[in-house]
């Protein structure tokens, strides 16, 4: 290979390089790193911000080929220091009239000079590929805190804003993932009206998650955008929306005035952008639209039936057996997420006369309920209609005796259980015994009683959170046939004393090694640390992190991004 290194970290990119080298790259006799294979280096890197800053200071050709992957999703990360810069670079790359406009608003002096006379090295928002916007209008709001006088903050911020998105959203803008979140003190209709004015035919991920619009928006701007998104994009493959629910509800019943057409501009808006896709695999929603155009919506997501993989209800209002009538007919449906129910009160009792027959949702392998308050009687009808087919069983809410019964009875093949119980049982016990499980993770709030026996030798994720002493948790460890256990996480143990650390090396030696990552809440970690910083040397050879929040969800894996509520 033809890279000399100067230093220890161009070394390492090029020891790097040469391990990650497509084959085809290194086959001729005397080889150069030809563009085309650093580009396929540089995108192994690409969620790798470290090194590919250092790419960029080996020599120009390593950084004309990494700026743009490093500027293709700038605000997928969120952290002060780094978003500051990114929208600091940005704003360099802003014309002169703006920055005028900008030193007129009171932007700092020090900060001034800088932006009047340096030019960037690249015209960065030509890069963006993809566009987180909460993560951003952090980074934006820090950035015009620090920048400007207080009194003016809320009318600097709307300024910045509108050039940022000038800068970014034009008719060059190339973006393939979207993710729109309505921030209440920063109106964005300007931005949203332009929009449909773009070509965004290479859109492939498009989040819109909205609150708080005026009815104007609803009835004429967003229908406005996502019938002309019809026509533009058609490779969108992830899609998700959330609107609040007072567009079906209030408005219709509250104001007479309202046409039942225009209400249903936001609908039939959907339904088209929906329809026109090529292939829609995962589809997020809340029952955003009105009782009548239900059909449409869900015969829009049939008519993807060939692959769409995933639907996640971020709430659901009307609720009735017809429900699994339209779920029936997408064939390619694996995963169901349910999130919450309106008013379920009405239907919990009507589903109880519904008969269907079993084996009805047999295309369905994995289910999420990931809130507390999902009636029973749903996710018991559920569990009934997937007969046999579940591989995957997630529940944040408390499950009963019912449901574990159903699970015994209808669930033999999961290999994925989190769920949540009051105390545990003997038909607990059992049933995780029985079940070739892979991944378990278990939240006990009372009574919890010994797993040693019954945790299934195939296990490689399992979680704890429940009550336990530490003496409990060395004799679980000490008694469990867990070799394949790679990942441990635990939440809650009582009664710490030195010995904490010990346990687990212990553990993972009995199974040569095979633990690669110990979890643990918060507080736990703490004293993790301070017990093996006393040890003289370091005998575990397991990762120590801090426990994650997304257990009963698939979103993030699938948009990249946790859904999160704000209000
Ligand atoms: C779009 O790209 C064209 C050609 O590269 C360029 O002339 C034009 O100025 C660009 N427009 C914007 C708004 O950047
Ligand atoms: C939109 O952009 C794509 C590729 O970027 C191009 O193939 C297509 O022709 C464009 N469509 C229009 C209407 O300009
Ligand atoms: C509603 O739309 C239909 C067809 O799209 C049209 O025939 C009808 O006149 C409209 N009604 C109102 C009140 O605008
Ligand atoms: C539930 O059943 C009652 C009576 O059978 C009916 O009036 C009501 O509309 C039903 N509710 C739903 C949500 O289907
Ligand atoms: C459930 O599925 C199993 C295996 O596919 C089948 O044998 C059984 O008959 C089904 N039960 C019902 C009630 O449909
Ligand atoms: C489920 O497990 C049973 C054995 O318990 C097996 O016969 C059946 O084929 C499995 N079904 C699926 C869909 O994996
Ligand atoms: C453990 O993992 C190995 C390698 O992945 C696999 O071959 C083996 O069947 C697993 N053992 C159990 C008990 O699942
Ligand atoms: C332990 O792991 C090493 C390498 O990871 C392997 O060579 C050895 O056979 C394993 N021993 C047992 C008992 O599994
Ligand atoms: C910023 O984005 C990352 C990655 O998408 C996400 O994990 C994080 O929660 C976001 N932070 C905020 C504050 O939105």
């Amino acid at each position: 290979m033809d890279l000399k290194p100067r230093n220890l970290t161009e070394s390492i990119i090029c020891l790097i390089a040469l391990m990650i080298t497509p084959k085809r790259c290194l086959t001729r006799p005397r080889v150069n790193l030809i563009p085309d294979c650093l580009l396929e280096i540089f995108s192994y890197l690409k969620d790798d911000r470290k090194t590919l800053f250092s790419c960029i200071r080996v020599n120009r050709l390593w950084c004309r080929l990494a700026i743009p992957i490093l500027w293709s999703t700038p605000f997928k990360y969120y952290s002060q220091k780094y978003t500051y810069k990114i929208i600091n670079t940005y704003i360099t790359c802003l014309n002169t009239q703006d920055k005028v406009i900008l030193k007129k608003l009171g932007l700092r002096n020090c900060i001034k000079n800088n932006h009047n006379n340096m030019k960037p090295l690249f015209y960065y928002p030509r890069f963006l590929e993809g566009f987180i916007i909460d993560n951003y209008t952090l980074g934006l709001k820090k950035w015009v805190k620090e920048n400007f006088q207080n009194e003016n903050l809320l009318r600097a911020q709307q300024i910045v804003d509108t050039m940022m998105m000038e800068l970014i959203f034009n008719e060059n803008c190339s973006l393939k993932k979207f993710k729109y979140v309505n921030y209440i003190e920063i109106s964005r209709i300007e931005l949203l009206k332009k929009l449909s004015n773009f070509n965004l035919s290479l859109i492939n991920t498009f989040e819109f998650l909205g609150h708080g619009y005026t009815k104007e928006m609803y009835f004429n701007i967003l229908p406005n955008l996502f019938n002309q998104m019809s026509k533009s994009s058609r490779n969108i493959k992830h899609l998700s929306f959330y609107f609040p629910k007072t567009i079906s509800t209030t408005i219709t019943t509250k104001t007479s005035i309202y046409n039942n057409n225009d209400s249903a501009n936001l609908d039939l808006s959907i339904v088209n952008l929906i329809k026109s896709q090529n292939s829609l695999e995962s589809f997020s929603t809340n029952e955003f639209w009105m009782k009548c155009s239900t059909e449409k919506i869900f015969n829009s997501l049939i008519s993807h039936s060939n692959s769409l993989k995933f639907i996640k209800f971020f709430t659901l209002i009307n609720f009735n057996q017809e429900f699994f009538k339209y779920i029936k007919q997408i064939h390619s449906l694996r995963t169901l997420e349910f999130k919450r129910f309106l008013f379920f009160e009405h239907f919990d009792s009507n589903l109880s006369n519904m008969i269907i027959p079993q084996n009805y949702l047999s295309q369905i392998q994995n289910i999420y309920f990931e809130e507390n308050d999902i009636p029973f009687r749903l996710i018991d009808t559920i569990i009934r209609l997937s007969n046999h087919s579940l591989k995957r069983f997630y529940s944040k809410r408390i499950l009963n005796s019912i449901i574990l019964s159903s699970i015994k009875s209808f669930c033999p093949n999961i290999t994925h259980l989190h769920i949540s119980l009051e105390k545990s049982s003997d038909l607990l016990l059992n049933i995780i015994k029985n079940l070739p499980l892979i991944s378990l993770y278990l939240q006990v709030r009372y009574n919890f009683l010994s797993l040693k026996s019954c945790l299934p030798i195939s296990l490689q994720y399992f979680g704890l959170d429940s009550e336990i002493d530490q003496d409990d948790l060395d004799d679980l460890l000490n008694n469990a046939i867990l070799p394949n256990l790679s990942i441990l996480e635990l939440l809650s143990i009582s009664d710490i004393n030195e010995n904490f650390r010990n346990i687990f090396i212990k553990f993972n030696e009995k199974f040569n090694h095979s633990l690669k990552e110990l979890r643990l809440e918060k507080s736990l970690l703490k004293e993790f640390i301070l017990l093996d910083k006393k040890e003289l040397w370091n005998t575990r050879s397991f990762k120590l992190s801090e426990v994650k929040n997304f257990k009963y969800s698939a979103y993030e894996e699938i948009f990249g991004c946790p859904y999160y509520k704000y209000t």
